[in-house]
């Protein structure tokens, strides 16, 4: 698999479930803007086989290399990122939670899902597009959602982008985040305001918005129901006092984007 067939099968999974995303994505375009990709965010459970190590490994097989760990203590997640050698390509984040954190009826729940999965899940090529691989009753989801949105959310959609995140810094026709958020809310979009529209300042070297995720029919094993799926994110960096430009995380701003796909509004 080559590079920008991973990003395609990536992306085009992630508007499946994110018609906003294509959508802003059209918007930005018809005003000339050329979109790339600051960084594209999975999410996973700290169980055997599934880990942030497996979902990484094919990233890792077409070149990207592990940066800085992170650690979100109130949502009970840690993290890493990739960057790519090549200029232009997405960062790669991808979060696990920390199971040894959580409840026992959690820990019960997500031990079920594990157990359903087939031998060699974790070895697939195109594990971070794999989509859900077991069964899931909404109740499990609705007691998985009580505890953690997290938890929740990986139950219900399985492995997939949880966001595409557009580089700020590589649009023309706007001069900051702000001016970009104020285009988005006159189109329509509904930005997540947990923490503030903007997450994080210059002096972190890192201004972030998102919208709030849109909601779409999921089929659980007994009823279908509507709830919040993936969110857009929009990021601006700037330069640290060395004059390169910061590429790592502020993990005070992220602990709120999280909460981009929380259903309890
Ligand atoms: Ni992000």
């Amino acid at each position: 698999m080559k590079v920008q067939q991973l990003l395609d099968a990536l992306w085009r999974d992630y508007v499946a479930s994110t018609p906003q995303a294509s959508a802003i994505h059209d918007l930005l375009s018809a005003r000339g803007e050329i979109i790339t990709n600051d960084h594209v965010a999975l999410r996973t459970y700290g169980a055997p086989g599934i880990r942030i190590a497996d979902l990484a490994r094919p990233f890792e097989a077409v070149g990207w290399q592990a940066k800085d760990d992170y650690r979100f203590d109130d949502k009970h997640l840690v993290a890493r990122y990739w960057q790519h050698p090549e200029p232009g390509l997405p960062k790669v984040f991808i979060s696990e939670l920390v199971l040894a954190e959580m409840s026992p009826v959690v820990q019960q729940i997500v031990a079920g899902l594990v157990a359903q999965l087939p031998a060699g899940f974790g070895e697939r090529a195109d594990l971070p597009w794999s989509g859900r691989p077991w069964r899931v009753t909404h109740a499990q989801y609705a007691q998985l959602l009580a505890e953690s949105e997290y938890a929740a959310w990986v139950a219900a959609f399985g492995f997939r982008v949880n966001h595409f995140t557009v580089d700020v810094n590589a649009l023309s026709t706007f001069p900051d985040l702000t001016a970009l958020d104020a285009f988005l809310v006159e189109h329509g979009f509904t930005l997540n305001e947990a923490g503030g529209m903007i997450k994080g300042t210059p002096q972190d070297c890192l201004e972030q918005s998102s919208t709030r995720a849109d909601s779409i029919d999921v089929a659980f094993d007994d009823r279908t129901v509507r709830i919040p799926s993936c969110y857009y994110e929009f990021a601006k960096r700037y330069p640290l006092p060395s004059g390169e430009l910061f590429h790592g995380f502020v993990p005070t701003s992220a602990d709120k984007i999280f909460e981009s796909t929380d259903a309890k509004r």
